[in-house]
């Protein structure tokens, strides 16, 4: 959309009651999304799952940027006050070149910078974990970000990515799953540590899993409700909370997967219906 246009537009109508649009490669968004259906009844959300593309967590910063612009392009074509990348491989490794394409045109957000943001006020440990898909690690950009402001704390980071495709493909709560979650979890890397942040958001759908592996003694950092949060503090500062008329969520993805209705209607409590768009024909 021309952006004299979305002035011109955002003027007509009442801004508050624009929809929130939210993105992943896949399922994983949908724990943020479903985060903020708990949190903000009243907002209208947009999801894009572009699951023709997944896993993003081993694609080239180049492709993830070329999905991502498509996607943010998408949803601002559809109104949406709010892009938020619900996607830690989109918030570390494209998310300056991504931040700069959208940000003059919507309110673009990134689920990264709360987590981070959310150690400040957490109990303070010395020893912090955390996973994530091969680029999110690779990136460093938890560690940076979490030595800035933690200087003294130890930081382990260790990629895990057979989680996020395990998780599309359904493997969940089973034997399977559990044999994978522990490989990883009793990795060297991640002894002694008292904090676990789910780089992935994906992950929280194992959460009780990976919980249960370490017997309810390391704190397991849900990111999804933290965005959900962030994303509550940034609409109320700007006035742009909805009042909630006419609420309309919509599903895209980009194919047809088996689990993600499944997974979908778990976290929405409801038969949600999928809309199939290809964005790069
Ligand atoms: N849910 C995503 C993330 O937070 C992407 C996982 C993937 O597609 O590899 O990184």
């Amino acid at each position: 959309m021309h952006g004299g246009f979305l002035l011109f537009y955002t003027a007509m109508t009442d801004r508050s009651s624009m929809p929130v649009g939210i993105f992943d490669s896949g399922v994983g968004g949908l724990t943020v999304a479903s985060a903020v259906r708990h949190l903000l009844p009243d907002e209208t959300i947009i999801y894009f799952g572009d699951t023709a593309h997944l896993p993003y967590g081993d694609k080239s910063p180049g492709a993830i940027l070329h999905y991502s612009k498509k996607i943010t392009d998408f949803l601002i074509d559809h109104k949406c006050k709010v892009v938020l990348a619900a996607c830690n491989t989109v918030s570390s490794t494209v998310w300056d070149e991504l931040y700069g394409y959208s940000s003059g045109r919507t309110i673009a957000l990134n689920v990264l910078d709360p987590v981070i943001e959310s150690l400040v006020h957490g109990i303070q440990v010395k020893h912090i974990g955390v996973i994530g898909t091969k680029n999110t690690i690779n990136s460093g950009a938890y560690s940076r970000n979490i030595k800035k402001i933690l200087p003294d704390a130890e930081v382990s980071c260790l990629a895990t990515p057979l989680l996020a495709p395990m998780i599309e493909e359904g493997f969940i709560y089973d034997d399977i799953s559990n044999a994978i979650i522990r490989a990883y979890l009793s990795a060297s890397t991640l002894k002694g540590i008292d904090k676990l942040i789910l780089g992935c958001t994906h992950y929280p759908v194992i959460r009780n899993q990976i919980i249960k592996y370490y017997d309810f003694k390391v704190e397991v950092v849900d990111s999804a409700m933290i965005a959900a949060e962030y994303l509550r503090s940034i609409l109320e500062s700007r006035e742009l909370l909805s009042s909630g008329s006419d609420k309309n969520d919509r599903f895209f993805i980009s194919d047809h997967t088996e689990y993600f209705g499944k997974i979908a209607g778990i976290f929405f409590d409801k038969k949600i219906s999928l809309e199939k768009i290809d964005l790069w024909k």
